[in-house]
């Protein structure tokens, strides 16, 4: 474990998770999309038409389906459990859709996490309810150590009702020991605080001290967000201030030991990692986060080495072709001047998206014995003809005309 190196990996955390070694992370901060059903574009998440930071919308598909199927199948007996209420509660919804999602990378993130090991989950309000359902299946609720509320001041304020102003972090250890180095959190104690002034003695004569070195804060933690001025302000929406991180880092881990961000997002917590002298895998399927990442890293901590990755990306099989197989059929004759345009448009199709191994191109010669027989199957009066076809289901055809990409990709959502 000592001579692990520094990672910053472009990809799902699935992936990457299920490829790490168990027991070999001493902290994880996660902070997981929240079910917003939004996408969030620009710095600021909202601007309309820049370019997507990530999507933060949800729906049940194939692949939570396979999911589903694969944890009720397989999975330890209190998850099953849990995803069996869930899906009595919401069927196969979007809800089902994030809590499978959700379930599968804790089961993870538990199994790497060592004897002392702590998960501290960052979610919205929204979606707090869910995630405690299944940290207790996955972590026991006897190894739930506190619920965080972090009050996130600044930002604006709504006027027709009390404005949301909070976020929950769950913290969990792996077993009934844990690491929580209390001297290293500590906070000034209140100005009013007579016990800070000269102590309590109780009834019983005993006396109790202030420690000079303050008192350990408790599970409200009120501290601003980044706002748009701040010199932390990385350029990514949903970015978490540092201040709450180096709480997190320093109270849940130790020099020299490795801290995992699965959903680093800017990079927060990797930075505040390396500056704490800590290791740290951060791990983003957004590449523009995986990039403003390693800008952050290099300029605030430059002389801190990693290494960034790429594990091939399944996003676009799982968002767009629902984690199914998708076949193109193209039926065409020499003679043809659109067959030839038709095949280009398809090749370009499957280039731009980086769908190799994914879609399938079936490509037919009318002027062939096989291709004359394949047509006849088909039905295909005129050429070109394309047929579009999802886990053996035909979308969309084409007769004797040239779709766009766009119209291809149109049918695929
Ligand atoms: C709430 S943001 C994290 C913000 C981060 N804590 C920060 O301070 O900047 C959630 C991140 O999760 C990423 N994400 C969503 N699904 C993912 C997955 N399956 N694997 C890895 N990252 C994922 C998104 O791209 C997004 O950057």
């Amino acid at each position: 474990m000592s001579d692990m190196k520094n990672r910053l990996i472009c990809g799902d955390c699935l992936d990457v998770m299920q490829g790490m070694s168990a027991e070999s992370v001493a902290l994880i901060y996660a902070d997981p999309p929240h079910l917003s059903q939004n996408e969030y574009r620009g710095e600021s998440g909202w601007q309309k038409d820049s370019e997507l930071c990530f999507s933060d919308k949800w729906r049940w598909d194939g692949i939570s389906a396979e999911s589903f199927e694969k944890i009720a199948s397989s999975g330890p007996s209190e998850i099953r459990v849990a995803l069996m209420a869930l899906k009595s509660l919401y069927g196969e919804s979007s809800e089902l859709a994030y809590s499978v999602f959700l379930a599968a990378r804790l089961i993870e993130m538990r199994r790497l996490l060592d004897s002392r090991g702590s998960l501290f989950l960052h979610l919205g309000e929204s979606v707090a309810h869910i995630g405690k359902i299944l940290l207790n299946s996955v972590f026991g609720s006897k190894n739930l150590r506190n619920v965080i509320i972090w009050h996130k001041s600044g930002g604006g304020r709504s006027r027709r009702t009390f404005s949301h102003k909070y976020d929950v972090i769950f913290w969990y250890s792996k077993t009934g020991r844990w690491r929580f180095n209390a001297d290293a959190v500590r906070i000034a104690y209140k100005e009013t605080s007579g016990y800070a002034k000269s102590g309590i003695t109780a009834k019983s004569g005993k006396r109790y001290e202030p420690n000079p070195k303050g008192m350990i804060p408790d599970d409200v933690w009120y501290i601003p967000m980044v706002n748009p001025l701040a010199k932390e302000r990385a350029g990514y929406p949903t970015q978490k201030p540092e201040s709450l991180l180096e709480r997190i880092v320093l109270a849940a881990s130790e020099e020299g030991e490795v801290v995992l961000d699965p959903f680093c997002g800017s990079g927060t917590a990797l930075v505040v990692a390396a500056r704490m002298k800590r290791r740290f895998i951060g791990i983003d399927e957004s590449k523009r986060a995986v990039e403003l990442t390693e800008n952050r890293l290099k300029e605030n901590v430059p002389s801190v080495e990693f290494e960034l990755e790429e594990v091939r990306r399944k996003v676009y099989h799982k968002v767009v072709l629902g984690g199914m197989e998708v076949r193109i059929r193209i039926f065409s004759r020499k003679s043809c001047p659109n067959c030839e345009t038709v095949k280009q448009m398809v090749s370009k199709f499957i280039e731009s998206r980086n769908l190799h191994g994914l879609v399938k191109i079936e490509s037919h010669d009318l002027d062939t014995v096989d291709g004359l027989a394949e047509g006849a199957y088909w039905d295909v009066m005129s050429v070109p003809t394309l047929i579009v076809m999802r886990g053996g289901n035909v979308l969309a055809r084409w007769d004797g005309a040239v779709p766009k990409e766009e119209e291809i990709e149109k049918v695929l959502r």
